[in-house]
């Protein structure tokens, strides 16, 4: 089983979020970290049904390509959600995932409480916008459901003005991917 799983809501594979999603990964490798890559653009992966089978089991009704996830995340120590904004909101794809999450999260005694907490987790935005402080908003909220899940965002990486026609990524944010991944992976040690 893989001990950090990335996933990943941008469906450009080349893109900028992915590229530091990697970049992150190649830092826990070089820990000698385990990982898995999951392209939530991929063919075959369906929404939530709404049908609340993880309102009574831990997991998830729908046979798909996520359906491995849900012992993967359990068994894992930390992931990397990465996703672009689109309209003022993360990705469909992102969306998607998120809901198919909703097992992440049983309710107890009148509150939502945790099944799978203690993940350490990192997460990357992508914006084309040049204000950085645009999707403050969508970010903390994001990062809030994460949160609900009882995971601990140890770093949250924002790339924006990605629309300026000189854009290139920072070597500097590529840096702090590679350093994020591999912190991810030492503070488990
Ligand atoms: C349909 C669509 C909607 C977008 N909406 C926004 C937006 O609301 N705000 C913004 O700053 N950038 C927006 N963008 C730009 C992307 O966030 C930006 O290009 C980002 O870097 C893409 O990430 P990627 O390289 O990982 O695919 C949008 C792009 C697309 C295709």
């Amino acid at each position: 089983m893989p001990k950090i799983i990335a996933f990943s809501g941008s469906p450009r594979k080349n893109g900028y979020t992915n590229t530091l999603i990697r970049e992150i990964l190649r830092g826990a490798e070089t820990q000698g970290y385990d990982t898995k890559f999951y392209d939530l653009n991929a063919e075959g992966i369906r929404p939530c049904q709404g049908c609340n089978y993880c309102r009574t089991h831990d997991g998830c009704s729908v046979q798909d390509t996520l359906q491995p996830v849900y012992e993967e995340i359990h068994q894992a120590e930390a992931i990397i959600l990465g996703s672009p904004i689109y309209f003022h909101e993360v990705t469909a794809q992102t969306k998607i995932w998120i809901d198919r999450m909703f097992s992440m999260i049983e309710f107890k005694d009148g509150k939502f409480v945790p099944r799978h907490s203690g993940k350490r987790i990192v997460t990357v935005y992508t914006q084309g916008y040049h204000d950085s402080a645009e999707y403050k908003n969508v970010i903390d909220s994001t990062n809030g459901i994460l949160k609900g899940f009882g995971w601990n965002i140890i770093e949250t990486l924002l790339c924006y003005n990605t629309s300026s026609p000189t854009f290139v990524l920072p070597p500097k944010l590529l840096k702090r991917a590679f350093d994020a991944g591999q912190s991810l992976a030492k503070s488990s040690e």
